[in-house]
């Protein structure tokens, strides 16, 4: 499936919805709080042309049904909008899992912060992208953003029920 290049707020929740297959979830009417659930969420500050993710995480119970990938394509779309030219995040040495999120969409590391996590003094490897609006990042992107979409066709919640 193409997708077509939109970005921004509309984009992301139309995938959302078709992902749990649910229109009244993000409709314009707040749900009741009891009502509210959250997949994952993700955080950035921008500063000069540089975005830096300060947060993004998935409900546990939803790991490895692209939700991550989605947020992350969100954010990087949402960065270049507000005219950052990259996108840098520190991770935890450790987290197997993100790092291979971010290195599927080009992230390298670009240093090491010794002992940055206070609780167990663990390292934080630096990592940032290439230049968000190159050519050569954005083909990659688009590839990615098809290859999601064709994967993650199925809505969620026949996938969890
Ligand atoms: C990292 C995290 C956001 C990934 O979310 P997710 O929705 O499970 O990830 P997705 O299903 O979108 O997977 C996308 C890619 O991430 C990588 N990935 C995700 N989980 C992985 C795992 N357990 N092991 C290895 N790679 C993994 C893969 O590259 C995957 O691509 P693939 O499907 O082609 O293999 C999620 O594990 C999480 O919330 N972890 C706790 C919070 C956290 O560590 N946040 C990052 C802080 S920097």
């Amino acid at each position: 499936m193409n997708i077509a290049p939109q970005k921004g707020l509309p984009w992301i929740t139309s995938k959302m919805r078709r992902l749990f297959g649910s229109e009244r979830a993000f409709n314009s009417e707040t749900p009741p709080l009891s009502r509210q659930y959250i997949a994952g969420f993700a955080g950035f500050w921008v500063m000069a042309d540089e975005a830096h993710i300060i947060s993004l995480a998935v409900r546990d119970t939803l790991y490895r049904r692209g939700i991550g990938e989605l947020l992350l394509i969100a954010t990087i779309d949402l960065a270049a909008q507000l005219k950052a030219y990259i996108v840098t995040l520190e991770v935890r040495a450790s987290n197997t899992a993100a790092i291979s999120l971010y290195r599927k969409y080009s992230f390298t590391q670009v240093g090491l912060r010794r002992g940055y996590y206070i609780e167990n003094k663990e390292d934080a490897i630096l990592m940032s992208t290439e230049d968000i609006t190159s050519a050569s990042f954005q083909a990659h992107l688009q590839q990615l953003k098809e290859s999601h979409s064709q994967k993650w066709e199925i809505p969620l919640y026949q996938i969890t029920r």
